[in-house]
């Protein structure tokens, strides 16, 4: 049996902003969910979350036996992890705490499971640090929200095993995320590193007036954005070359493209430049409050899932 198809109960480690939305993720792909948090009211938030979520994820399609009533909730770590196949950790983004919790997890959690770490901003090789048994640790990075968006990062330490690696993806991919491997650890992994990318830009054409934040956001999100949603940006680019494709594109196109890079900017991220995103974000957001943004957007972002699946895209 592959370890994909032998996962049957999952920990959900640190029940905050990620670990309520994989938590929700995995009960409406039919597993059994150990939820573990501390905090005072996490169970009552986490419960409500999961409520609140589940029309949506009902839209999205549930798999078999999904439900609800498979969501159990603990504070306490070492009970909770008794008997679990995956672990699922999203704790507090702190070094020092993230290095001996996970050495606290690998003691408590049965030998044959994989621990994996939402962690932005860490690396394996600090979180792994400490563990007893390191080779089955890596790092599982959603992009949020995990109940919505496909897309987990997927990067070991020194100390990971191979095997650990390539069973975290087909675990991953086996339930509907996209799993995509990075064969170094960076700071900050890939996705946001790109988003970064652009966001550098997007303050700079800011900052230097331009055009308005408002506007700024339109030229992603009405432009290109529109695009990534369907496909990247290299195979962007071979429709961009036309009938002769990326060679066409590589020839012709590609050299102003390196040119036009050259003069990107960097902002000076200042409090008046702060000050300005603020006022644009919240001329933009008018009375909508945060939550119905959210809403509003994983409507939207459901909607073109189902697109994608129609077109063979998923
Ligand atoms: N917020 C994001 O957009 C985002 C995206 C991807 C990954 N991540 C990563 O996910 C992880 C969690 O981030 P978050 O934004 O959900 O943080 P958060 O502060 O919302 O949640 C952290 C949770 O951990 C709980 N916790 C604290 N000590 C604990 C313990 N000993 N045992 C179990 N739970 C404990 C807290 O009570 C809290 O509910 C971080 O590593 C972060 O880098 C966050």
């Amino acid at each position: 049996m592959s370890f994909a198809s032998s996962v049957k109960r999952i920990a959900v480690v640190g029940t905050g902003v990620i670990g309520s939305s994989w938590a929700a993720f995995y009960l409406a792909r039919g597993f059994d969910v150990i939820a573990i948090d501390p905090a005072p009211n996490a169970e009552d938030a986490l419960r409500r979350y999961v409520e609140r979520e589940w029309p949506l994820l009902q839209q999205i399609g549930l798999s078999a036996g999904a439900s609800r009533d498979r969501l159990a909730f603990t504070a306490d770590l070492k009970q909770g992890l008794d008997g679990v196949d995956f672990v699922q950790e999203n704790g507090p983004e702190r070094p020092d705490f993230k290095a001996r919790f996970f050495a606290q997890i690998d003691a408590y959690t049965p030998k044959t499971a994989i621990l994996a770490s939402s962690s932005s901003g860490l690396t394996m090789d600090v979180i792994q640090a400490e563990c007893a048994n390191p080779e089955r640790c890596v790092i599982g990075h959603p992009f949020n929200p995990p109940h919505v968006i496909p897309l987990v990062e997927v990067v070991g330490g020194a100390k990971t095993s191979g095997q650990t690696i390539e069973n975290a993806m087909q675990f991953y991919d086996a339930i509907g995320k996209k799993a995509i491997r990075l064969h170094k650890a960076l700071p900050g992994h890939v996705a946001n590193r790109l988003q970064a990318a652009l966001y550098k830009e997007m303050l700079y054409l800011v900052q230097q007036g331009v055009l308005s934040v408002e506007d700024c956001d339109a030229a992603v999100s009405y432009g290109p954005g529109m695009r990534w949603g369907c496909m990247g940006q290299s195979l962007q680019w071979h429709l961009g070359g036309g009938t002769g494709g990326i060679h066409h594109f590589m020839e012709h196109l590609m050299d102003p493209l390196a040119g036009m890079m050259q003069a990107l900017g960097t902002p000076d991220v200042d409090d008046a430049l702060k000050r300005a995103i603020v006022d644009g974000v919240l001329k933009q957001a008018g009375d909508r409050p945060v939550a119905e943004l959210a809403d509003e957007e994983n409507r939207v972002l459901i909607g073109l899932l189902a697109l994608r699946k129609a077109h063979g895209l998923a």
